[in-house]
Formats: C-alpha cells, sequence, structure tokens
C-alpha cells in the first residue's frame, strides 16, 4: 500500500487533481446541516450540483460515519465517489474525524477499489493539523487491513478485502504538502510497528516462545542495522538475575534476556531505554489462574511487542537519537522445578524478594531489567508492561495507567499520546503505598494486597528504578482486545513513537 500526495489549491474554480483524477474512488466529507467540505464543494461544481442534491435529499444525513457510494458519475474523472459524513462542521473532533475515516475505508474496501484519491484529510479538526489527519487517514486504512493468517490453513472469508488497495492519493492544501508527505510516512512506519507487534501478540505461546522473540529481535536487527545481544539461560545465571530466572524455573522453555540498540544520534548522546515484559505464557504458575480466558495470557508478551513494533517504526524513519530495549523473556509455568509462595530470591540489584504470589511475575522479570539498564546511563527509562488485572478495572480499555515521579517525563509520554490518539492516564505512585509490600523475611513481598493493585506493582517497580528519570506503562486494559475481534491492538506503539520523534527533535 503506497500513500502520496496531491496539492489541491481549494481556491482555484476547477482544480485537476481531484476532478480529473483517473481513481477508482475518490472519497470526500460532507457536513450536518448540508455543508459540503471544500472537495465536496468542487465535485458539486463538477457534477452540476449532484453532491448537494444528493445531500438534499436527506440520501446521505451527514450525520459523522455515515457513508454514501455514488458510480459513474458524469463530469469526474473518477469511477466511483464516496460521501462521508462528518457530523457539525465546528464540533468536528478527532475522535469523530477518526470514526468517520474508519467509516470510509470500510466503504471503500468493501469495493475493492484499488486506487483512491483521499480528500479527507482536507477538512479542518478541532487542535490538529492537517498532518494528524493524514497520518490517521493512513493509520485507520491499515488498521482494517492487518489481517491475521499465520495459523489457519486458508485465509479468513473476508481476508478478500485486505489486499485491494494499492495507491493512495492524499489531496492537501499546497501550504501543507510537505508536512503531509513527511506525515504519511510516520503514519506507514508507524502502521509497520503496530502490524509486528499485533503479529507476535496474536501468535500462540506455542509458537512465540522465548526463543522466537529473539529470534524475531536477531531479524529485526539485521534488517535495520541494529545491534542485538541476546543473553540465554547460562549468561542471565551468570549476571544474577535471581528475580527473573525464578520466573523461568517452571518452564521447559528458556528465558532469553534481548538487548537491542539503535543508533540514530552520536555514540556520546545518552539513549532512552525501552523495557518491555516479554511473558510469552502466563499461566500464573503455582498461584494458577482460572481457566476461564487463560488463552488471554498468550498477550503478556506485549509489552516486548510494542519494544520491537517501536524499533521497527523509528528504524523506519532514521530517528534521530539513541534507543536501547531491553526485553526479558521466558513463560510463567507451574512444575515441579517453579518457583513458589514463600520463595525469597535476590535480585540483580541484590535486593531481596518473597514471592507471596507467582501470579505476580511480570514485577520479577521487569525489576533484573530495571537494573540493567543502569549500565547504559541513560536519559530516561520506559517499561511497558501488561501488569495488572487491577488496571483493567481502573482505566478498562481506552487509556494505558502511567507511572512516573518525574512530571517532565510524564507530561512528555501523556502529550504523545494525546497526539498520537494512544493515549495513557496518570495514576499515583506516591510512597505511601509502598508500606503495602512489607515482607516480614525480605527486603519486600512481590504483592501488596488488593487495594491499589496496580499502584504497588509500579512501586514494586520503582524500586529497582532510582538511577535514573522512569515511567511505567500499564497497558493491561489495551494492548489486546477480548470477546468477537479478540486480538492484539499494536498499542502502545503510537504512543512511544510519537514520544520518540518528540524527543528527537
Ligand atoms: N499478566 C497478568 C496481568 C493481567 C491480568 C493482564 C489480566 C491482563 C489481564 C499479571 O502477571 C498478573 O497475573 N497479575 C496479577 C497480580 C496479582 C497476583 C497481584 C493480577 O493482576 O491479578
Ligand atoms: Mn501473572
Ligand atoms: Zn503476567
Amino acid at each position: 500500500m503506497d500513500f502520496s500526495t496531491k496539492a489541491c489549491d481549494w481556491n482555484k474554480a476547477a482544480d485537476s487533481a481531484l476532478l480529473n483524477a483517473k481513481s477508482d474512488c475518490i472519497v470526500v466529507g460532507v457536513f450536518d446541516a448540508q455543508t459540503l467540505s471544500g472537495a465536496a464543494q468542487k465535485l458539486d461544481a463538477a457534477t452540476k450540483g449532484l453532491v448537494s442534491r444528493l445531500v438534499k435529499s436527506g440520501d446521505l444525513g451527514g450525520k459523522a460515519g455515515s457513508t454514501l457510494m455514488l458510480r459513474e458519475v458524469a463530469g469526474i474523472g473518477a469511477s466511483r465517489v464516496l460521501l462521508v459524513g462528518l457530523g457539525k462542521q465546528d464540533a468536528l473532533g478527532s475522535k469523530t474525524f477518526t470514526d468517520a475515516a474508519r467509516a470510509a475505508w470500510r466503504a471503500v474496501l468493501a469495493t475493492r477499489a484499488a486506487n483512491v484519491t483521499w480528500a479527507l484529510a482536507q477538512v479542518a479538526v478541532n487542535d490538529r493539523d492537517a498532518s494528524w489527519s493524514a497520518r490517521m487517514s493512513a493509520l485507520t486504512l491499515r488498521e482494517l487491513t492487518y489481517q491475521y493468517t499465520q495459523t489457519k490453513s486458508k485465509p479468513a472469508a473476508d481476508a478478500a478485502n485486505g489486499g485491494a488497495v494499492k495507491k493512495v492519493i492524499v489531496v492537501v492544501d499546497p501550504a501543507h504538502e510537505k508536512a503531509v508527505r513527511v506525515a504519511l510516512k510516520e503514519g506507514v512506519a508507524i502502521a509497520n510497528g503496530m502490524d509486528l507487534t499485533r503479529e507476535l501478540g496474536n501468535l500462540p505461546g506455542n509458537i512465540c516462545t522465548p526463543t522466537y522473540l529473539a529470534g524475531v529481535a536477531k531479524q529485526l536487527a539485521k534488517d535495520w542495522k541494529l545491534k542485538v545481544e541476546v543473553l540465554g539461560q547460562k549468561r542471565i545465571e551468570a549476571l544474577k538475575m535471581g528475580s527473573f530466572l525464578s520466573v523461568a524455573k517452571g518452564s521447559a522453555q528458556p528465558p532469553q534476556f534481548i538487548v537491542l540498540q539503535y543508533q540514530g544520534a552520536g555514540a556520546k548522546q545518552a539513549p532512552v531505554v525501552l523495557v518491555g515484559k516479554g511473558i510469552t505464557f502466563d499461566s500464573g504458575g503455582i498461584s494458577i489462574k482460572p481457566g476461564e480466558g487463560m488463552d488471554e495470557m498468550k498477550y503478556d508478551m506485549c509489552g516486548a511487542g510494542s519494544v520491537l513494533g517501536t524499533f521497527r517504526a523509528i528504524a523506519e524513519m532514521g530517528l534521530k537519537l539513541n534507543v536501547v530495549g531491553l526485553i526479558p523473556t521466558c513463560e510463567n509455568m507451574p512444575s515441579g522445578n517453579a518457583n513458589k509462595p514463600g520463595d525469597i530470591v535476590t535480585s540483580l540489584s541484590g535486593q531481596t524478594i518473597e514471592i507471596l504470589n507467582t501470579d505476580a511475575e511480570g514485577r520479577l522479570v521487569l525489576c533484573d531489567a530495571l537494573t540493567y539498564a543502569e549500565r547504559f546511563k541513560p536519559a530516561a527509562v520506559i517499561d511497558i508492561a501488561t501488569l495488572t488485572g487491577a488496571c483493567v478495572i481502573a482505566l478498562g480499555h481506552h487509556n494505558s495507567g502511567l507511572f512516573s515521579k518525574d512530571d517532565a517525563l510524564a507530561d512528555a509520554l501523556l502529550a504523545a499520546g494525546r497526539h498520537a490518539s494512544d493515549p495513557a492516564w496518570r495514576l499515583p505512585l506516591d510512597d505511601e503505598y509502598q508500606e503495602q509490600l512489607k515482607s516480614n523475611f525480605a527486603d519486600m513481598a512481590n504483592i501488596g494486597g488488593r487495594p491499589a493493585g496496580s499502584v504497588t506493582a509500579a512501586c514494586f517497580l520503582a524500586r529497582f528504578a532510582q538511577a535514573y528519570p522512569w515511567a511505567h506503562l500499564d497497558i493491561a486494559g489495551t494492548a489486546w482486545k477480548s470477546g468477537s475481534a479478540k486480538g492484539a491492538t499494536g498499542r502502545p506503539v503510537p504512543l512511544l513513537t510519537q514520544f520518540l520523534i518528540d524527543r528527537a527533535k
């Protein structure tokens, strides 16, 4: 799928970019109260008022997200015109625009159109610029055309819709063309990263093992000239990552510690370190989970997946900054060798941990990675983890949970999430909550009881992240969808990538 731009001077009466375009479908917006967008007005003039007659007739109410496909329209080059309702003109917000774009792409995909002229991104969206609208347009199309096929013997019936669109020409104001071209490149890179993250999340635990993830990291490094190092069981033991190793003990799959390095700036620049939780299956271990829905714990490596996806995106964009990715990855399984409640382990930091619940394993693998991060003298460290069910209860599926003591870092991540429509919500990290982690037998317990479960999980991690500015993203509610649309979302690749784009400026 290829995205390019075409400038259209909206002030000129007739514009060839729009009217002579030999595309299979041209997509334009219509507001309610029968107001046509600039592009729709041009089509209206060229078609002797057809568009306004149709809108007046009520065939397209202009309600946000409604669509009307017209065929064989006389007077223009395109073989189809898709009218898309955008609701009230002065209240066109980012959500309405995104929903309308999604509806529009659905209608386009149903026609099997290959060449699309997209004039929808021309409308003004509250608090957003033309670059945002163009990037979001590309991302919504890619979101809809992603298909999981790897473990199906034949493609799903609706897979036929996925591949039809080959070329998209985004029609823009000449003043915005340069910026929009950059935005489309970003959009494609982010979509490629999200596709990788989604695919890894969707793969089952018997295929996407720690060793498999390490293989993906090595391939990524090869394709994009990154530095990669994978530490196996022996080297993890030699390092004394006792906490991480205790989680891996119950599994027949060996743990892996993946170190990825992207160097887009001078060697002296302190890197941003991304740490991703890579539990390729979380059975809960001896504190085993109930059977219902346990299959979804294959997604417990989505933090790791989002780190790999973000590396894919920033490498394609060639961002000018240094980024390190750390992925502690293993399975959490019950067995005669597994860790068990009451066990005390010594982390890489030297701090001891009483494991009161083997299902609170994410923090046990992350804490050693956070200590390992110190050696990179990082400018900032962000860990990304499907860490707590409590975060799903607190925030549902729209916002990721954000925890940080560093206001500037937190604000930058929140702003990036907002801009990328991949939002996070900040939750507290006050020291008062640390008391819940008290242990009679070790420096700390690995659980803090039911109250504020996401906060105490973050507080646990905070004890290992004292040496640098640090933030924690709990993506338990945002990394995948349950129910009939079950599948990985690719979040928070947009947030992380935007954060890095902003930092590279
Ligand atoms: N991977 C889970 C968190 C999770 C649960 C993510 C449900 C998405 C949906 C994590 O390892 C876990 O099991 N956490 C426990 C912690 C508890 C034992 C303190 C939880 O949330 O129940
Ligand atoms: Mn668990
Ligand atoms: Zn887990």
